[in-house]
């Protein structure tokens, strides 16, 4: 039998966003009433592009306090810092041995990422969808929380876990193992912002990249800060619609209006019943008020949060203990599974 378990990861380079928070963390804190959760700061995956040693370290303590700020329980449920189990890592390389190079050449992501100059990115960005799949899997995870832009990879961890189960069937029987030794892990993309867009051009994904820092809400932005953004923030002329088929050819307002019901907790329908046939103006003014009230408490318990490392640290080192009884159990098997030797 699979337990239900949850597994998602968040990459600890800089500028914690919006759409980190409403497209995957808000999830993750209401799963916890539900499932066993692991989250995961995805150091190793950060250090696929160039990350500044010393400004890594405090980006991984920065996410651990969203994760606590927003509402994630570290004692019921398991949060750590990837790098800290080395199962991730052991299992990516058995699936850099699964996975096809045609499989990894259609990733979207590594192509926006390695951009015009591809032969100058790491190894690491190209075989960065492995990884991933290793982390999932490692904990045998059933459902991964994520925002629209990981669906791909999310595709791609099923792959790799059905042709495992199938090129070592027969291995995976000899020792005892259900057939289904990974299961299919199914991507949880949920809420009305699973793809929050940049506040500066509505066509475009908010970004930590962005080199416009007015293109998103950053998680540590203060009250001044949240409100200057939004009010900057590019519309059109025309009043809110009253029904969501009006957003259709309206990127930017379909973005704010998803940013608010998100916020709100309710569906963009009912936003729009309340704000619809209205002017922008109005309709930022609540929106400033909204996310002040909601972000303003998590910026500041996040800034307490960093200011007591050793506590920060704390916390990663004792989740990362009791993931890695998990990560260890998994990859005993798969070493048996494959015909590896090992200590017993
Ligand atoms: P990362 O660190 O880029 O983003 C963390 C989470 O935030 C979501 N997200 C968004 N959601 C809505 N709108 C946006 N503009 C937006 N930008 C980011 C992402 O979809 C993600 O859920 N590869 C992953 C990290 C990862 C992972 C994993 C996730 C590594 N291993 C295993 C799930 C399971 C990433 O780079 O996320």
């Amino acid at each position: 039998m699979t337990i239900e378990r949850v597994f998602s990861g968040v990459q600890p380079t800089g500028n914690l966003h919006l759409g980190n928070y409403l497209g995957a963390i808000v999830n993750f804190v209401k799963l916890q009433d539900t499932h066993n959760c692991i989250y995961c700061v995805v150091d190793m995956h950060a250090i696929t592009v160039w990350q500044d040693p010393a400004e890594l370290t405090r980006n991984i303590r920065e996410v651990t306090a969203a994760f606590i700020a927003a509402g994630i329980d570290p004692k019921k449920h398991i949060v750590f810092n990837q790098s800290q189990v080395s199962a991730h890592a052991e299992l990516a390389w058995v699936f850099n041995c699964v996975a096809r190079l045609g499989w990894l050449n259609r990733m979207t992501q590594f192509k926006e990422k390695a951009g015009k100059d591809r032969e100058n990115a790491s190894v690491g960005l190209y075989a960065y969808p492995n990884l991933m799949a290793a982390d999932i899997l490692v904990y045998r995870a059933t459902h991964v929380p994520v925002g629209e832009d990981q669906k791909q990879h999310l595709e791609l961890a099923r792959d790799i876990a059905q042709k495992f189960n199938n090129d070592f069937s027969e291995s995976i029987g000899a020792h005892g193992f259900n057939d289904k030794f990974f299961p299919q892990p199914e991507p949880l993309i949920t809420g009305p912002a699973t793809r929050v867009m940049s506040l500066r051009d509505g066509t475009k994904k908010m970004s930590k990249s962005d080199p416009s820092d007015y293109s998103r809400i950053n998680l540590t932005d203060d009250a001044d800060g949240i409100a200057q953004k939004i009010r900057k923030a590019k519309t059109d002329p025309e009043p809110l619609p009253s029904e969501e088929k009006g957003l259709e050819t309206r990127p930017e307002a379909d973005n704010l209006v998803g940013i608010y019901a998100a916020l709100a907790g309710k569906a963009k329908t009912d936003v729009l019943r309340d704000f619809g046939g209205g002017q922008f103006s109005g309709f930022k003014s609540a929106l400033v008020d909204l996310a002040v009230d909601k972000l303003g408490p998590i910026g500041a318990e996040m800034k307490k949060l960093t200011q007591d490392p050793a506590y920060v640290d704390s916390v990663l080192t004792d989740g990362a203990s009791r993931a890695n009884v998990i990560a260890s159990e998994t990859m005993n098997a798969v070493k048996d599974i494959v015909g590896f030797i090992r200590a017993k």
